[in-house]
């Protein structure tokens, strides 16, 4: 156990050696040179593993996200398992939500139901601010998990307003996104109110974890790829920005992620991110030249791949490594989360094989 668990600190204002901030994950995030490319996984921690779907098998998802034992277990499983450089807070984008005053729930096999959608500047109106108070066992939580990891870094997170806003005013998942567009499209200033509401409580939750000690955040814009590059600069970058924005001055990197973003990409680094999450679709040499030098990339293995015989995954990650020594920083990553179906031992060979591939010698 470290005496420095914040990882932030030192006296004279570097950061301390061997803890998170001097981490791999954090130094490819700040484009710095490590041992190593740094992997970590969407949705690590969850239904891929057996530890998990017994702890799960007896307690709902929210409260599950409720309990700091639970979080902080669950969120050890991953790091334990497959000895990733980075573990991840688990929760759901709709915990600060339902913080924030909304009733919804989150159903098997659907995802988030909200009780009553939000599509009226009444509705607005019930989406409360919240503080630490609203979420005491999140920042329990963090704390527990910052003491336990020592020298690995922590990454929170929240869903960015888009992906939240949709949610609310679908009621629940969306393949369309219809009625979230329709009213973006038909009533702009609700629109905008709506968003600027969840950024507030979004910026909120971020500091939250940002104050009991996670060492980066990964702002998750998933369903961000429903819209074009202009209606994302009109409608959407405004509000990511205000987030992002907002913690600038916070020290910590701060990712950018979502689905389908190939036009985006650009803009979803404009809004203020250290790191941008690239799925797929973009091979990362092509999403560096989009995104710029001054920014580092995270990528973006196809899910799916890893459910195909090995030879075709280690060829697949081998292509990614090699084209994510084009940014100035790679963070290895899926280009979603983790399919429930994986097998987890295929997810501890590839954090392996990238060491593997990328190890350096040492300074
Ligand atoms: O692996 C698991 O499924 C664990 C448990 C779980 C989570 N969310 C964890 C989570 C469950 C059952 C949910 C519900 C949920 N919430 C779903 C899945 C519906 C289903 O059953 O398949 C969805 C799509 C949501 C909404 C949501 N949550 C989004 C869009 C995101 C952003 C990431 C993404 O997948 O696009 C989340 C974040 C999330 N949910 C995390 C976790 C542990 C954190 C991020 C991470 O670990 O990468």
């Amino acid at each position: 156990m470290t005496t420095d668990t914040t990882g932030t600190a030192a006296r004279d204002g570097e950061p301390r050696r061997g803890g998170p901030a001097d981490s791999p994950f954090v130094r490819a995030c700040r484009r710095e040179p490590g041992p190593h490319t740094p992997v970590w996984f969407m949705r690590q921690a969850g239904r891929s593993l057996p530890e998990y779907r017994e702890i799960r098998a007896t307690v709902p998802m929210l409260e599950s996200c409720r309990r700091p034992e639970l979080v902080t277990e669950i969120t050890l499983q991953p790091v334990r398992r497959h000895g990733v450089d980075a573990a991840i807070l688990f929760s759901d984008i709709v915990v600060p939500v339902a913080a924030a005053g909304i009733d919804l729930d989150i159903v098997p096999g659907t995802g988030p139901v909200v009780a009553e959608p939000v599509r009226t500047a009444a509705d607005v109106e019930r989406i409360s601010p919240i503080g630490r108070d609203d979420v005491s066992y999140v920042d329990e939580a963090v704390r527990q998990l910052v003491a336990e990891l020592g020298d690995t870094p922590l990454i929170g997170f929240a869903g960015a307003p888009f992906t939240l806003a949709s949610y609310l005013v679908e009621g629940g998942p969306s393949r369309t996104h219809a009625k979230t567009k329709a009213l973006m499209y038909g009533d702009p200033e609700l629109w905008h109110a709506l968003c600027a509401r969840l950024a507030e409580v979004t910026l909120s939750f971020l500091r939250v974890q940002i104050d009991a000690g996670v060492s980066a955040v990964q702002l998750f814009d998933s369903w961000a790829g429903a819209l074009s590059e202009a209606d994302y600069r009109r409608f959407v970058l405004p509000h990511s920005t205000y987030v992002l924005g907002g913690l600038a001055d916070a020290g910590v990197p701060r990712i950018h992620f979502g689905v389908g973003t190939a036009e985006l990409l650009g803009a979803m680094g404009e809004a203020g991110a250290d790191v941008v999450g690239v799925d797929w679709r973009t091979p990362l040499d092509v999403a560096t030249r989009r995104i710029g030098p001054d920014k580092a990339v995270q990528g973006n293995l196809d899910p799916t791949v890893l459910l195909a015989p090995w030879p075709v995954v280690e060829a697949e990650v081998r292509r990614i490594v090699e084209q994510g020594r084009a940014a100035p920083g790679h963070v290895f990553n899926l280009g979603h989360g983790v399919l429930p179906e994986t097998d987890p031992d295929v997810l501890t060979r590839v954090v392996a094989l990238v060491h593997e591939l990328t190890a350096r010698p040492a300074r």
